[in-house]
């Protein structure tokens, strides 16, 4: 059964101005090494970094809770298999969330323009 939706849309101009501002800083922070690599080896970074803020937020949202209830982004990590397709790897506060609440499956689906960037993500329960 489904548990819950999330879906989140970011602007990947506002994304650029906040790596450009914050840096290290805020990219250290909220994404992994692995994320940092994948953006870094694409032309314009800020509209997959946008995907996995989004892809982060959107977790949070199929979960029912938002942000500073726990979770933090960085427990949240996007992982794109040998054909590009992506998946969620947790760790921390939010694989014990997933745990406790049964959920079996993760799904999600990126999405980008050059100016917007968004996620879909399915929780399912068995
Ligand atoms: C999946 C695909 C149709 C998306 O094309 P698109 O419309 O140009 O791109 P979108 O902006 O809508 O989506 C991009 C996102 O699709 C996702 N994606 C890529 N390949 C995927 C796949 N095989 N299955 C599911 N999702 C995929 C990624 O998350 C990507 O964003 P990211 O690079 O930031 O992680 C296209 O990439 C495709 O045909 N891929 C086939 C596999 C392939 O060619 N792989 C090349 C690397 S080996």
């Amino acid at each position: 059964m489904i548990y819950g939706v999330g879906i989140d849309l970011v602007e990947n101009s506002r994304m650029e101005r906040i790596v450009k501002k914050w840096g290290p800083k805020f990219i250290n922070r909220i994404f992994s090494i692995k994320e940092i690599q994948y953006c870094g080896k694409h032309a314009h970074s800020a509209i997959h970094y946008g995907a996995r803020f989004a892809a982060k937020e959107s977790f949070l949202k199929a979960l029912g809770i938002g942000m500073g209830m726990g979770v933090k982004l960085s427990d949240i990590e996007v992982v794109n298999d040998e054909n590009g397709k992506p998946s969620l790897k947790l760790c921390g506060e939010a694989k014990i969330i997933i745990k406790k609440a049964k959920i079996s499956k993760i799904h999600l689906s990126l999405t980008h323009t050059k100016n917007y960037s968004m996620a879909v993500v399915v929780l399912e329960k068995k």
